[in-house]
């Protein structure tokens, strides 16, 4: 039996699940989301799914991490209930596909840390986004990017993982922290703060229901929900944590990160009066690629944003291959280096449709963040709601003494309006995902 790791510190497993949680979904997807998608009306539909339906399932992960300390699939049958495993298998599924075309974000990323420095793309945003988007080059860093997280699985919980975290997560915050205040320095920044945040309380009004997928797929996305790595964390976990107070600390940051983002980015973009655009996995390349060139110290600039937003995507990357591997090494009684290497390169393979065509990327986009992901939190809410309701309980104020009526709170919520919400959100993926297949064939 391959002997299971835990957490070095607790500070250690909150820096890890954080670092899960902030990534480009917090720096590359969340601004643009909100700009796109009504601005403040969005945040704040955001915000609210983020407290109503992410909070109680990142509880609801970590309560099957915590309970069974097996991996995603392992803990359903661990707690007694064999046939939910499915929710194990969806989750590692989704995470699959995610990490396969992530890696060729994330390597997307490392050319644009190398463009920066070199002054490569300077004069030509788009057409450096073009080469390296799609085709060798994306293949190359892809493999490359995938070479860095394979790495960190490779060495263990603690001194992959944890080590790795405890260095980068705060590294992230620093560099966000700075740019943000350089500019808001700059001339453009009121006007990209008014972009970013002006409330529209008539766009929340009238399009509740237009705002909620994207809303509710946002809030899945950034907290790595659906797909196990808040389980496969908590299983490393002993039982002398409060859960509830971790999750606070993980959802607040990851929260804090992505407006953060927000507050650097549009003011170099209104600065240089670059057109934010709309949509589109290039957008933010191409357009911050234009503010940079023409920025003041820009290169300097790009650098330290591409830096960071690389150690971010590496963070999250990991955590997605650690639940695969967890998987693996548990299941197979196979040792956690050939296993790590054996799914890194599969996955890689399964990515490669994506680094070359950008329409692929999308497709898997939809298909891992509107379907997977949201199946995945959608048994998990109905087993936790429904089925495991009292070792859940129990696991629940384990480590933490909690009101009863907060617990039951997080079961009802669980049972209805969670497993209503995401009943829609996926009848809705269900439909996009058809038409962007549709548009692929
Ligand atoms: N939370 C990460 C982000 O916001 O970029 C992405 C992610 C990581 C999604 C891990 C899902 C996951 F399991």
């Amino acid at each position: 039996m391959v002997q299971r790791e835990s957490w070095a510190t607790r500070v250690g497993f909150i820096l890890a699940a954080t670092g899960s949680a902030v990534g480009l979904g917090n720096i590359w997807r969340f601004p643009f989301l909100t700009a796109d998608s009504g601005g403040a009306a969005f945040l704040v539909a955001y915000l609210v799914l983020v407290v109503t339906v992410g909070l109680p399932l990142v509880l609801a992960e970590f309560v099957v991490g915590r309970r069974s300390q097996r991996n995603v699939i392992g803990a359903f049958a661990e707690l007694g209930h064999a046939n939910w495993r499915l929710i194990g298998a969806v989750g590692a599924t989704a995470g699959f596909v995610i990490l396969s075309y992530y890696s060729v974000v994330g390597g997307w990323v490392m050319q644009y840390v190398l463009g920066s420095l070199t002054g490569a793309y300077t004069g030509n945003p788009a057409t450096y986004f073009d080469t390296v988007s799609v085709g060798a080059n994306a293949v190359l860093f892809d493999a490359l990017f995938m070479a860095f997280v394979a790495a960190i699985v490779a060495l263990g919980v603690r001194s992959g993982l944890e080590r790795a975290a405890t260095v980068m997560v705060p590294s992230v915050v620093v560099l966000l922290v700075v740019l943000a205040a350089y500019g808001a320095t700059l001339p453009g920044a009121s006007e990209g703060y008014a972009f970013y945040l002006s409330p529209d309380p008539a766009t929340l009004l009238s399009d509740a229901f237009g705002l909620l997928p994207d809303a509710a797929g946002q809030a899945f996305f950034t907290l790595s929900l659906g797909m196990g790595v808040m389980v496969t964390y908590a299983s490393y976990l002993g039982d002398d944590r409060s859960l509830v107070a971790d999750s606070l600390i993980i959802l607040v940051v990851d929260t804090f990160i992505a407006l953060l983002a927000g507050l650097a980015i549009f003011p170099f973009l209104f600065a240089e009066g670059v057109d934010p655009g709309t949509g589109g996995p290039g957008t933010v390349f191409v357009a911050l690629g234009t503010a940079f060139t023409a920025l003041p110290a820009g290169r300097l600039v790009g650098t330290v944003f591409y830096l960071a937003l690389f150690l971010a995507a590496l963070t999250s990357a990991f955590s997605i291959l650690e639940v695969i591997v967890a998987y693996v090494t548990e299941t197979f009684d196979i040792d956690r280096r050939p296993a790590t290497l054996a799914v890194a390169v599969v996955t890689f393979f399964v990515g490669i449709p994506t680094a070359l065509d950008l329409s692929v990327l999308t497709v898997y986009d939809i298909l891992a963040n509107q379907v997977l992901l949201i199946t995945g939190g959608l048994l998990l809410a109905l087993f936790i709601g429904w089925v495991y309701t009292d070792g859940a309980l129990a696991e629940l104020t384990t480590g933490s003494a909690i009101d009863d009526r907060l617990g039951t709170a997080w079961i009802w919520l669980l049972r209805l309006p969670i497993v209503a919400v995401l009943a829609y959100v996926l009848f809705n993926g269900v439909g996009v995902l058809a038409e962007a297949v549709a548009g692929l064939l």
